[in-house]
């Protein structure tokens, strides 16, 4: 993207008014939350402002209003990841409430003793514990996936690992640490040809890369919206219509049932089924602001400047001998760079960038079996976005060499 192009865009993005923040900070933690720009901002303060009531219940002028928009924004992410239906998306708190929904709907009541998980060594631990509770109250098995030497899902173990006792793969689509992207269409291919399902924990992949679960044909698709510019507590589930209409609620309570009498309840049909309680409405409008967002920038224009600039840094980290990369060294990722730097503790790393207004994420990044794998307590990671320059990457490449001086080492 021209540099004219991003410097506009940085425009929209009230945490870089230097004046108002009363600082300069270079954002390198996007794979934790994305800062949000103010259409996104605006979007959720007018929903307050001008359009707020509980939706699908009050026959009135704002309680109509309401529903509109809370269905025009799940036609709007219907459209954003190309499904076929509207009913197929399920609007949830994050990612992880999402594949807790899996979890609990589908895996407690389909996978019985002897069933084997499929899972990557890098899952986020939301992608992770959820089957390990799975596992530990079905009798279902976990069987794990390793890295290639490009730390990068090992595709031959995993095709070995198939097997007619496979039911359920759950693979993160980009890991958060090590970066690496999957193919989904053919991790999906090769798990349908076992009979198994596939859940895709699509939440550092869906900020930066054009989603197409119909040419995927995958099963169920879990992210979150504050990573891709929205705010925090607003989250998609895509499930494929037949199989979500099998699963049993997850939580029970208002808006989702269809009669409920003394001793028992039916329950409403997908999506309301999984939606109990009072929506985000709110977040949901501001979602479909932030999916107008990505899309008039252009996601694949997003990918690639965010490319650009994560060849830029991983390019330039690798010429300095005091910096280790844990992350994919292949062009094609999610923008993300994990590392330690010799000798220094991940948390002083941290530390010491933070006081030139460097903000990076440190510590085992919710992955610590992968942690565990790499033979490191702690890393360090930065993740960029769309509002990212490469200035800010010499800034920070510079700060970083001096964080090795200021803890004793080279000159
Ligand atoms: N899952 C988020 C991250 O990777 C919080 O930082």
């Amino acid at each position: 993207m021209k540099k004219n192009k991003v410097m506009e865009i940085r425009k929209e993005f009230p945490y870089l008014d230097e004046e108002k923040m009363g600082r300069k900070i270079i954002y390198f933690d996007n794979g934790a939350t994305s800062q949000k720009p103010k259409c996104v901002i605006d979007a959720l303060s007018n929903y307050y402002s001008y359009q707020c009531a509980n939706p699908h219940r009050g026959a009135h002028y704002l309680g109509m209003l309401s529903t509109e928009l809370y269905e025009g924004a799940r036609e709007k992410v219907k459209e954003f990841i190309n499904a076929k239906f509207s009913k197929e998306i399920v609007f949830v708190r994050n990612t992880t409430e999402a594949l807790n929904l899996i979890a609990y709907s589908y895996g407690l009541s389909n996978l019985k003793k002897g069933d084997e998980i499929v899972l990557s060594v890098y899952e986020h631990h939301s992608n992770l514990v959820t089957w390990q509770y799975v596992a530990k109250k079905t009798g279902a098995i976990l069987r794990y996936v390793y890295m290639n030497k490009e730390h990068e899902l090992d595709m031959d173990m995993y095709k070995s690992i198939l097997n007619e006792k496979t039911k359920l793969v759950s693979l993160a689509a980009a890991s958060n640490t090590v970066g690496g992207l999957i193919d989904i269409k053919e991790v999906t291919r090769l798990a349908h040809e076992v009979g198994a399902v596939v859940s895709i924990d699509a939440a550092q992949f869906v900020p930066h890369i054009k989603m197409d679960v119909q040419s995927w044909d995958v099963d169920f698709i879990s992210f979150s919206g504050h990573k891709m510019y929205a705010p925090m507590g607003i989250g998609v589930l895509y499930g494929k219509k037949e199989i979500l209409e099998l699963m049993t609620p997850f939580m029970y309570g208002g808006d989702m049932i269809e009669y409920v009498y003394e001793e028992e309840a039916t329950f409403a049909p997908v999506p309301a089924r999984f939606e109990a309680g009072t929506q985000n409405v709110g977040g949901a409008v501001a979602l479909a602001a932030a999916i107008d967002f990505m899309e008039r920038i252009g996601i694949d224009n997003i990918h690639n400047h965010e490319l650009e600039l994560t060849d830029y840094a991983y390019r330039k980290m690798k010429e300095l001998d005091f910096v280790e990369i844990h992350s994919t060294p292949n062009y094609n990722r999610s923008p993300l760079i994990d590392f330690n730097i010799k000798d220094v503790h991940s948390h002083d790393v941290a530390t010491i960038l933070d006081s030139y207004d460097i903000a990076i994420r440190t510590g085992h990044h919710c992955a610590m079996p992968l942690h565990t794998y790499l033979k490191e307590n702690s890393t360090c990671r930065v993740s960029f976005a769309v509002y990212n320059t490469f200035e800010e990457i010499d800034f920070f490449l510079e700060k970083l060499k001096e964080v090795r001086k200021v803890m004793g080492y080279g000159s």
